[in-house]
């Protein structure tokens, strides 16, 4: 009669096998079946392998290195092995017990660097676009239970893109009733970069008066557009509090992918109230000017020019009568 520790993938077993023989020989072994079963829940609460944790870069730079960690506690058992696969396919196993704990198994595009390989992590040098997939790390404890247990992650490697992002506008200065286009690219990556628009550092978001579109192909540029039309949400608070009849604001598109790259072009552009010929009144803080606050504001230069010059006529048949008071 034999107890065996039988391996089974992510979990334990115990076998007993009987001889042919005694009655009284199956009775025994009976009671060694109980205990081992009893044994065998029971052993994983006092030691065995637990906690089994991956830990592998969401992103890596194509030609750098990567390190991939396993974290596992064992209690009092011992190790057997831990295995790492890519894919379905093993390309690197620690097995304490041999006196070459390393082996490397050979697999498309995986370079192990041993000297930075050990019983929790195994590093990669040099890692390619084709090494994007998924990771799995297996532990196995040794003998008499040989608990087993396995986690994957995913990682994905990042070709940067070469050239710096560029920006181009229709208009250096947009004025209250202009529409404005601009457009960002950068060259191509993968995966394709996102774009994201900032005005003074705030987020443009996407509206029917603030259109922003995206276009990006594998292996090519990417691409972004942001439209503005008169009365978008993010310029009319500029055009509502601008202090006098010009000012700016500053332009910025973001090219990001994921977390590990991140650059950005900017390019100031001017904001214009009013036409040059005609003055509107709420720049001259007429009272005139109140009037017309509820009426169509892509008139009101026009209606407040007109208000404009009757007050001023006023203000000037005061200051000739003012002049001809003084003359008497
Ligand atoms: C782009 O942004 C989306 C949404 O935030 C995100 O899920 C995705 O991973 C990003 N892609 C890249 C390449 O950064």
């Amino acid at each position: 009669m034999g107890i065996h520790g039988v391996k089974v993938k992510g979990r334990r077993s115990c076998v007993l096998r009987p001889r042919q023989g005694l009655p009284a020989l199956h009775a025994v072994f009976n009671m060694l079946a109980l205990s081992c079963i009893i044994i065998s829940n029971l052993l994983p609460s006092a030691h065995g392998l637990k906690d089994l944790k991956i830990f592998v870069p969401e992103a890596v730079i194509m030609g750098n290195a990567a390190t991939l960690s396993c974290q596992y506690d064992l209690e009092k058992a011992a190790l057997y092995s831990v295995r790492w696969y890519f894919g379905q396919e093993e390309f690197y196993r620690y097995v304490p017990r041999e006196a070459t704990p390393t082996f490397v198994f050979p697999v498309a595009g995986i370079n192990v660097d041993l000297t930075n390989s050990d019983a929790t992590s195994v590093t990669l040098k040099g890692v390619t676009r084709d090494l994007t997939g998924s990771y799995q790390c297996e532990v196995s404890e040794d003998a008499p239970l040989f608990h087993t247990d396995i986690r994957s992650a995913y990682m994905q490697v990042i070709e940067l893109p070469k050239d710096d992002p560029a920006m181009q506008v229709d208009k250096k200065v947009i004025g209250v009733n202009d529409n404005f286009k601009a457009v960002c690219t950068v060259g191509p990556s993968y995966p394709p970069a996102n774009i994201t628009w900032y005005i003074n550092g705030r987020k443009v978001y996407k509206t029917p008066l603030q259109r922003i579109t995206q276009d990006a192909f594998e292996g090519s540029t990417t691409y972004s557009s942001l439209e503005i039309y008169p009365h978008s949400q993010v310029l009319q608070g500029f055009f509502q509090a601008m202090p006098k009849y010009q000012t700016s604001i500053l332009l910025l598109c973001e090219v990001s992918i994921l977390h590990v790259f991140h650059k950005n072009v900017q390019q100031r552009i001017g904001l214009s109230m009013a036409p040059p010929t005609t003055i509107s009144p709420n720049l001259l803080g007429l009272e005139g000017s109140k009037r017309y606050v509820n009426g169509d504001p892509d008139n009101s230069a026009l209606t407040g020019a007109a208000q404009c010059s009757c007050s001023a006529i006023g203000v000037l048949t005061l200051a000739v009568a003012t002049l001809a008071a003084a003359q008497l």
